[in-house]
């Protein structure tokens, strides 16, 4: 994507979204992390930036506001999901958060049948019922590339990080005093 493209396509999505951009909820997601360092708030921009992009590089003739309005919200769980209260096997956020998200978003939101399926569908196949409409398909498959590369920059950064803060392998080379060297004087 070049970045003319780039900043059209941010453009639109501040033109059709703005009302989610910049609600207090939606801006509240920046405190919670999603994948390494890397915000709820800058993983949603970045999956509805991606999906459009697929969507327009393929020339898919998707509904594009139900993209950028479903990606925007397709995480919106509102809470960190790393904290003990909802991490573990036992919360399976992975499987449930698709839903609280729609709650949540339908609780601010007058939602079209596509925003709905892109936010409830979005973990397929983990949600086992699949995506119903292509914008859906769009959406699920640019949160997989956004996640997975997200992830992976997290990785490299923390093998960079071990990597120079890592012991020294090279020898210590230790400066010793010079010895003492006694001259006899000529009588
Ligand atoms: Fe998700
Ligand atoms: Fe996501």
């Amino acid at each position: 994507m070049t970045k003319e493209n780039l900043m059209k396509i941010i453009k639109d999505i501040k033109g059709t979204a703005h009302d989610i951009l910049y609600s207090d909820n939606f801006k509240s997601s920046d405190q919670n992390m999603q994948h390494g360092n890397i915000s709820v708030m800058k993983h949603s921009k970045k999956v509805a930036c991606t999906a459009v992009a697929i969507s327009r590089k393929l020339n898919l003739k998707c509904d594009e506001t139900a993209i950028m309005r479903g990606a925007l919200l397709h995480d919106y769980f509102l809470y960190d999901w790393h904290a003990p209260e909802h991490a573990g096997f036992k919360n399976l956020h992975g499987f449930h958060h698709p839903g609280i998200a729609l709650e949540n978003a339908e609780k601010e939101y007058d939602l079209s049948e596509r925003e709905r399926d892109i936010i409830k569908k979005h973990m397929w196949p983990l949600t086992i019922v699949p995506p119903k409409f292509k914008e859906s398909w769009v959406v699920t498959l640019a949160d997989k590339y956004v996640s997975t590369t997200e992830s992976l920059h997290f990785i490299k950064a923390a093998k960079a990080r071990k990597d120079k803060y890592a012991p020294s392998k090279e020898p210590i080379r230790i400066r010793r005093k010079e010895k003492y060297v006694t001259l006899h004087r000529m009588s």
